[in-house]
């Protein structure tokens, strides 16, 4: 019978105590019916290299992980996936370090990945690989034997041909995304970069979203990723009655809540973002006392130097307004690094007056959506929203800001402050029917049905039309 695999680095076993995909997750819930699998790093690290996965059995779904050993973690995740690729695909070109070594520990993991899995691999089974960890898996894969429908979704951004030269492997790259039959990516001007890069890189032959390289078609298009909406609503309308939610909302004693949620990445901007808070107290007097900004962060990714440094910024910035503006009976901005469950994190963003999210580059931005799923309809709050977000091509009825500009993020803030309640309600209406109408089910079934599709038909010319 044929099985959908997913595959993607981490592995969401449920109720098991190891790290989850996060969103990704919640995000397929509904392709993981019985029969299906899900196939990843198991988030351990051994002595010896895994030549047999382990399996754990969920509601019908087979989980297979496989443990890494220390020296392979630290090519493939730390060295490149996360040192090279993840500053490349988010613009910063100064933070990418590359060297060769890491990309050889990448391509091997890889390989093991490609070995173990290819080892359960069904001759019509469906392959679904995620995000910029396991670009050449496909390849491998087919190098492998298997013939069935292999499919890619890339989590983050994609970057110009201009800027993806500047990685010494980016030609080996291109071609391994083009030995996929789908290549998915969250907006548009991403699907653009990557055809306009196997174009040049390549030569491939480019007609509207389908490339056609060696005789083969690839198809590659946006397929924007969103939320379980309504679930999400239902969730964040309960979760006032949480515990942790009704503190904080009785410690705000009627001021008004600014939210952030991130994990602590220097792709989110939150240096910029905490700059605009304290722009926004020093030109605002009338601001202070009557707002408290809750930036939440849990800490991420701590064997790459770069976030540590972070880390260590975001102290002293916190730190410097506190000390700044704090009165005795009044701290303005209140951060952690611990991560909140998520019916916590719903209810905060039912409370919160405005939703600060204002990453430099991003993907999609699930917190974007999360936050306008959460308002209530008769009183909403207000989204202030990078225009770098993959979120921000939809949610256009936020207010739209240039994370790099900490007086424009505070002018937005200053104007959700002091929104009447008839255009509040106006924009979350329209921000809200965006939410519910593209949602996971629908970006999940595209993908799926793109995949269904024989990669070879329709013909290229029609299936430009
Ligand atoms: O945004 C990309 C992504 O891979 C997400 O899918 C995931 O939630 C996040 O980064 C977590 O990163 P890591 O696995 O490095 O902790």
């Amino acid at each position: 019978m044929a099985r959908l695999v997913i595959v993607s680095n981490r592995v969401p076993i449920p109720k098991a105590r190891i790290a989850t995909a996060g969103g990704l997750a919640v995000a397929l819930r509904d392709l993981l019916t019985p029969g299906s699998m899900w196939f990843g790093w198991s988030g351990r690290l051994a002595s010896e290299p895994a030549a047999q996965p382990a399996l754990v059995e969920a509601r019908g779904v087979t989980y297979a992980t496989i443990d890494l050993t220390a020296e392979a973690h630290r090519g493939f995740y730390v060295g490149f996936a996360n040192g090279a690729l993840w500053p490349l695909l988010h613009f910063r070109l100064g933070l990418m370090r590359f060297r060769r070594e890491d990309y050889e520990g990448y391509l091997a993991v890889n390989r093991n990945f490609a070995a173990v899995l290819g080892g359960m691999l069904q001759p019509d089974d469906t392959v679904w690989a995620h995000d910029y960890h396991l670009i050449p898996l496909g390849r491998m894969l087919r190098r492998r034997g298997f013939g069935g429908p292999l499919g890619f979704f890339l989590h983050v951004p994609f970057v110009p041909p201009s800027m993806l030269e500047a990685m010494p492997v980016a030609r080996e790259l291109v071609a391994d995304l083009c030995a996929y039959d789908v290549v998915g990516f969250q907006t548009e001007e991403h699907a653009r970069d990557f055809r306009d890069c196997a174009q040049r890189m390549l030569g491939a032959a480019v007609e509207g979203e389908w490339l056609r390289l060696n005789g083969r078609r690839v198809r590659a298009f946006a397929d924007p990723i969103g939320i379980d909406a309504q679930a999400f609503a239902h969730e964040a309308a309960r979760a006032v009655g949480d515990k942790l939610v009704q503190r904080v909302a009785g410690s705000l004693a009627g001021r008004a809540l600014a939210v952030g949620v991130d994990r602590m990445d220097y792709s989110k901007g939150l240096p910029q973002r905490f700059e605009a808070y304290g722009r926004l107290l020093e030109r605002h007097p009338e601001h202070r006392r009557k707002i408290h900004f809750l930036q939440i962060c849990p800490r991420s990714r701590e064997e790459v130097d770069e976030y540590r440094r972070l880390r260590a910024e975001l102290d002293r910035l916190t730190g410097r307004i506190n000390g700044r503006f704090s009165e005795f009976d009044w701290t303005p901005l209140r951060y952690s690094t611990r991560a909140a469950p998520r019916a916590t994190l719903a209810g905060l963003f039912r409370i919160g007056r405005i939703g600060v999210v204002t990453p430099l580059r991003d993907g999609m931005n699930l917190v974007a959506k999360e936050f306008i799923a959460a308002q209530p309809d008769e009183d909403p709050g207000v989204l202030v929203l990078s225009r770098f977000a993959g979120a921000a091509h939809e949610l256009t009825e936020a207010l739209i800001v240039n994370p790099f500009d900490p007086d424009a993020i505070a002018d937005a803030m200053h104007q959700a402050l002091s929104m009447p309640l008839a255009e509040r309600r106006h924009r979350h209406a329209a921000l809200k029917a965006k939410v519910l109408r593209t949602t996971a089910q629908a970006y999940c079934r595209r993908f799926i049905d793109a995949l269904g599709a024989p990669p070879v038909t329709p013909p290229l010319s029609q299936a430009a039309a």
